[in-house]
């Protein structure tokens, strides 16, 4: 049978998400999607009223089916974990089952097991601030959501995943290199990514045969790259600076996340792949 893969930060056809689930579709894997709360009503509204059709065309004229969208939260773990008024929230209160442990749940009801984990998902409320600036609150919620939700995900989704499954997620060179902009504690939490990276595939790698990955992905107009506001300036800073000198297109982060979580990547695990057009191999501007 195909593959199923489980995608978490889908919200729009603009993201790496939704590249990512475009390649595995057109692998033949089937998809399955985790969108934000806050962002599920729009998100459902467009794609029943045809918004983002174009985008589900597939390289062989096919058009990608998404099987099934789950209300994801992934900075709560179980139901215990949500506050009062977050639980009471309008926005939150039409939905049900969206803790990670809940969502793990739900799949493994509906369709037994998957193969292929996707975490493309990042938020850091003080993103645009230096990160001498950032409070304590905005870093540990920056790595909450975006860095410690990988390891959540996994640990809730691993004794569901088949094994010789693959998970992926999704990182960017600020981890390792300054990247004046991307503040608010997102670059630490790009650094947590890439080193739990390691150990987890080693750790799940040991237990259940799965891999573990990352794609430091180069920049892209996404929503939330646009929220952190310098994503134009990054694009122009590539295009005079990268070995390859032409945009970076979602679809080619898509097509390594394909590649990564196929056979053909079997004995890959614990690494970060570079999908940048080579920008991170340069040590000055020219
Ligand atoms: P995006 O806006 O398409 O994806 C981010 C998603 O995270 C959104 O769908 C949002 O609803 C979701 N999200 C935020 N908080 C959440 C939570 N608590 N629970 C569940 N979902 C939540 O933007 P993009 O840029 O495609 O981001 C995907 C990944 O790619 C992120 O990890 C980002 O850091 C990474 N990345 C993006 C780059 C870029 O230039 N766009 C460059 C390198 C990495």
């Amino acid at each position: 049978r195909g593959k199923r893969a489980f995608i978490a930060g889908v919200a729009d056809d603009n993201g790496y998400g939704w590249a990512i689930a475009k390649s595995l579709a057109a692998a033949g894997a089937q998809i399955l999607v985790g969108t934000w709360v806050p962002a599920l009503n729009i998100f459902e509204t467009c794609l029943r009223r045809g918004k983002f059709d174009e985008s589900h065309l597939l390289p062989d004229g096919s058009l990608m089916n998404i099987t099934k969208v789950y209300p994801l939260d992934a900075v709560y773990d179980t139901p215990e974990d949500v506050p009062k008024d977050v639980k009471s929230n309008r926005r939150y209160a039409g939905s049900s089952k969206w803790t990670i442990k809940e969502v793990a749940e739900s799949v493994k009801e509906d369709f037994g097991s998957i193969d292929i984990l996707v975490h493309s998902l990042a938020n850091g409320p003080e993103v645009t601030k230096p990160l001498l600036e950032t409070s304590r609150y905005g870093y540990l919620a920056a790595v909450s959501s975006s860095s410690y939700s990988f390891v959540s995900l996994l640990k809730h989704f691993v004794p569901l995943m088949n094994p010789g499954g693959a998970s992926i997620s999704l990182t960017y060179l600020a981890s390792e290199r300054m990247i004046p902009g991307y503040g608010g504690g997102m670059s630490s939490v790009k650094a947590a990514l890439e080193s739990d990276t390691k150990v987890l595939a080693f750790e799940a790698g040991r237990r259940h045969r799965i891999r573990v990955n990352t794609i430091s992905a180069g920049p892209l107009r996404s929503r939330a790259a646009k929220a952190i506001g310098f994503v134009d300036m990054m694009i122009d800073y590539s295009l005079m600076n990268a070995p390859l000198q032409k945009e970076l297109s979602a679809e080619e982060v898509g097509n390594a996340a394909a590649f990564l979580a196929s056979p053909l990547a079997s004995a890959i695990t614990g690494t970060v792949l570079y999908v940048d057009n080579g920008l991170n191999a340069m040590g000055i501007g020219v």
